[in-house]
């Protein structure tokens, strides 16, 4: 009788984790969106690029004024976000084509976990499309309402910190506020706005935004690290090459930002393997 509530809860917590690990695809480098997402990701694309723009409303956030679009087809509505900071007098810090080459890259890495985006006009005026992921929390929201993560998603939620800060490391992002880090009710991570990201003129042709000489760092000076990282996705990391990125991004990276992304893909895994040879591969990457 006595031992009944913990055993119970022992049994709960393993269903809930089961439930994670089966929402989940293995065979991807990180994969936050769900796998019917992911495989309905062309359909989304196309629905994002045609179909009608019912309703265009200012969200009151983000400084670079995004728009909430609600779209209509075939009796389908979906919303999405829309924005088109561009290249103002050489400033190239926001731009909305770099949202594009982030999700193209994403899906090139079979990282997933950047909604899918497109380019579309509104008034005229091109600018990106991504789809709203509805019914979540960003990390500002949980930090301040000391939101309890469940034990169940811990493990998940600090190893998908890594694989962003790895991923921000790649793309020169110079902008992952908390504000840019969703959770879903299920605790899965989904990363958005990527406008300045791509960078590539001084440091972030050099350096990488965090890692152990990283850019970034926490105000008491620590690093931010990437403590261990899926396989898969460092494999994925390995493969890129000039010309796999260029037919992924398209006319959305110019060269020397495609360039940048490779140069920064050497010291990423130059830093990943010192990290395997200091603590060994098992506690570095992981299935
Ligand atoms: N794909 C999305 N799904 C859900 N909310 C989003 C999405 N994109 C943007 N938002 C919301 O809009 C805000 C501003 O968008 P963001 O792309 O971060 O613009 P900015 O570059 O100006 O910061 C975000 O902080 C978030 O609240
Ligand atoms: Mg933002």
């Amino acid at each position: 009788m006595n031992g009944r509530p913990a055993r119970r809860s022992r049994v709960l917590r393993s269903v809930v984790a089961a439930l994670f690990a089966a929402a989940w695809p293995a065979s991807f480098a990180a994969a936050q969106f769900l796998p019917d997402e992911i495989a309905r990701r062309a359909e989304c694309e196309e629905f994002l690029r045609t179909a009608e723009i019912v309703e265009v409303r200012a969200i009151g956030e983000g400084i670079t004024r995004p728009k909430k679009v609600i779209l209509r087809k075939g009796g389908i509505e979906k919303t999405a976000v829309w924005k088109n900071p561009e290249e103002r007098d050489g400033d190239t810090l926001d731009q909305w084509r770099f949202e594009i080459a982030a999700y193209r890259l994403d899906k090139l890495l079979g990282l997933n976990m950047v909604p899918p985006t497109v380019e579309r006009s509104l008034d005229g005026r091109p600018g990106a499309l991504s789809l709203w992921v509805g019914r979540t929390l960003n990390l500002v929201q949980v930090v301040e309402q000391n939101i309890v993560i469940p034990p169940e998603a811990e493990g998940a939620f600090n190893d998908m910190k890594y694989v962003a800060r790895a991923w921000d490391c790649l793309i020169a992002n110079d902008d992952r506020t908390q504000q840019n880090v969703l959770y879903t009710s299920d605790w899965r991570t989904i990363l958005i706005d990527h406008s300045r990201a791509f960078g590539c003129r001084g440091e972030y042709g050099r350096r990488l935004v965090f890692g152990l000489n990283g850019i970034k760092t926490a105000e008491d000076g620590r690093p931010f690290l990437f403590r261990r990282l899926p396989r898969r996705f460092v494999r994925a990391i390995e493969r890129l090459d000039l010309d796999a990125v260029r037919e992924a991004v398209g006319r959305y990276l110019k060269n020397d930002e495609i360039k940048a992304v490779l140069k920064r893909r050497d010291i990423l895994l130059r830093e990943i393997q010192a990290m395997i040879a200091d603590q060994g591969e098992d506690r570095i990457l992981y299935d």
